[in-house]
């Protein structure tokens, strides 16, 4: 396993043109980036909105605020929240903002998060298993792997990382932690991998990729905080303003293309005072992908897809 040094690649971020275009950034702005991360999407939208813009960054990791802090705070109006996004609506009344000109997300994980040992989200880097996103967060891998149900974690894998041998994987997890807890990233590589026939391993993905990031889904209620965020968005959206979403699998694809249909048709949102619905104007009737450019310079953007709605 590669041993992390300490020098962590640092995320590279994704469709930065687009999004920007997508957001329709202008000078005098306020943003949120509901995911701030390390801060690409962040700087390039200041740049945008500035002079007088002011940048609202999000991130429930603690360590992705302080990357963020150290690339922002010079570049202008900048507050950043270590908060979930999925209470958008609480942070922005704490703020006292009542509505914003665009909301950016960028799903999923960084690389930093990826490539930190110390996190246990990834299989290649041995270390006790976590995955959460947040410290603050009660339940880590670990405590998932061991404490659900047989049953529960089949439909897990499945659900959240498409796995097809999810049943035997449940299975051999059950069995493993009757001998003794699964601890570490390495004790669950193993034991997945070992669940599947040398034949039926996938050729180009490690056999546990699929289960790892099922595992990360469920113990950070990935899609359930999306599902919230996405309607607190378009509530605090002005008309005009647009919210755009990256998302790299397709349940988040789903949740933001279901969420954005509906708010189309003034369903999502619970309707203004005035008892008029809350709207919005799809501006993605095709999804938008990364160039071919792009994907060649920054392989993990191939899965990106961009999705945009202005308020109505
Ligand atoms: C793909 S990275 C964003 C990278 C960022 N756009 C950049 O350019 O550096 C996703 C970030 O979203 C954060 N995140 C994921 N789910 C979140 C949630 N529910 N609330 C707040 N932040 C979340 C992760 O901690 C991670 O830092």
């Amino acid at each position: 396993m590669k041993p992390d040094r300490g020098e962590r690649e640092r995320h590279c971020p994704v469709m930065v043109e687009e999004v920007l275009d997508y957001l329709a950034c202008a000078p005098g702005q306020t943003v949120v980036d509901a995911t701030v991360g390390s801060g690409g999407h962040a700087a390039a939208i200041m740049e945008r909105i500035n002079p007088g813009g002011w940048l609202i960054g999000v991130d429930r990791d603690p360590e992705a605020i302080e990357r963020a802090r150290e690339r922002l705070a010079r570049l202008g109006r900048v507050t950043l929240i270590n908060e979930n996004h999925a209470r958008l609506e609480a942070i922005l009344d704490r703020l006292a903002v009542d509505a914003v000109d665009g909301v950016l997300f960028d799903c999923g994980v960084s690389l930093e998060q990826l490539s930190s040992a110390e996190r246990g989200f990834s299989f290649r880097l041995d270390s006790a298993l976590d995955m959460r996103m947040s410290p603050q967060e009660e339940t880590t891998a670990a405590d998932l792997v061991n404490r659900l149900p047989e049953a529960e974690l089949a439909s897990i894998l499945r659900e959240y990382g498409g796995e097809r041998r999810a049943r035997s994987i449940a299975r051999a997890i059950a069995r493993a932690r009757q001998q003794r807890p699964i601890r570490t990233t390495a004790e669950l590589a193993a034991i997945i991998t070992a669940a599947i026939p040398p034949r039926a391993r996938p050729r180009r993905l490690h056999a546990a990729t699929k289960s790892f990031m099922a595992i990360r889904i469920a113990v950070n209620d990935e899609i359930g905080s999306l599902r919230t965020a996405l309607t607190a968005a378009i509530r605090r959206t002005r008309p005009g303003g647009r919210v755009v979403v990256l998302t790299y699998h397709s349940l988040e694809g789903g949740e933001t293309k279901g969420a954005f249909r509906l708010a189309s048709k003034g369903s999502l949102c619970p309707p203004f005072p005035s008892g008029e619905p809350v709207r919005v104007r799809i501006l993605t009737k095709k999804v938008v992908k990364p160039s071919r450019r792009e994907v060649r310079a920054n392989p993990r953007a191939r899965s990106a897809t961009l999705r945009a709605v202005e308020r109505l």
